[in-house]
């Protein structure tokens, strides 16, 4: 059974749901540990009281980024993954860890990537009028959120959405696609394509999403 570890840097509830999908079997795997660059996570708690083994390397503590790594990178193999999860993980990784674990880091983005890497994705959307938005889950490779795209989900922007609002309904939607993404990944259902990953045996049936509906 493969293992998952798990970084986080905030509340956590995209690891609460990758949590719950390994406790009611959506998840073939072990949830090795979670990680935490701050010591102030409220998901460490969380994972805590679920009796998931917990670390805090909190980078604040390190003089570079070099340093904070290798001890990142000494948590990580402490807990000897198949699959590393950055699930809210609020930090940049060099080209050097990215390299050191290529192909097995995933990350959940709250945007439809190639649209709005980076922050403050829920208020840029809104600012540009986007009529859908939602989040990605790709593989981690040394461009940040730009790897190789497993899984997307879209919800469509109301017109009296705020950026809080609009962030709730994408998270919901993160959760879904990150415990879908990862249980592909645990079953060996990810395949390398040309033009990226495909899910072997997906069964895709799902109309276009079009916003606001023709009529
Ligand atoms: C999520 O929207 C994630 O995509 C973003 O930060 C948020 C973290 O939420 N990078 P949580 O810690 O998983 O609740």
């Amino acid at each position: 059974m493969k293992r998952i570890a798990i970084l986080i840097s905030g509340r956590g509830s995209n690891m609460a749901a990758l949590l719950n999908g390994v406790s009611d079997g959506r998840i073939d795997a072990t949830i090795a540990g979670v990680i935490s660059n701050r010591p102030d996570a409220g998901g460490l708690g969380l994972a805590a009281s679920r009796n998931v083994p917990t670390v805090v390397v909190d980078h604040r503590h390190f003089i570079d980024r070099t340093a904070f790594e290798h001890a990142l990178a000494a948590a990580i193999d402490g807990l000897k993954p198949d699959l590393v999860v950055m699930a809210g993980f609020m930090r940049i990784v060099s080209a050097a860890f990215v390299e050191r674990y290529a192909g097995r880091v995933i990350n959940i983005h709250p945007s439809l990537l190639p649209s709005y890497p980076g922050l403050h994705t829920h208020r840029r959307a809104l600012a540009d009028g986007v009529r859908i938005h939602g989040c990605t889950v790709h593989f981690v490779t040394a461009t940040v959120d730009h790897g190789p795209i497993i899984a997307q989900g879209a919800v469509a922007v109301h017109d009296d959405d705020t950026e809080a609002r609009l962030a709730e309904r994408v998270l919901a939607v993160e959760h879904r696609i990150l415990v879908s993404a990862v249980s592909w990944f645990c079953a060996d259902r990810l395949v390398s394509a040309s033009g990226g990953i495909r899910v072997s045996r997906a069964v895709v049936d799902v109309p276009a999403l079009t916003v606001p509906l023709a009529d």
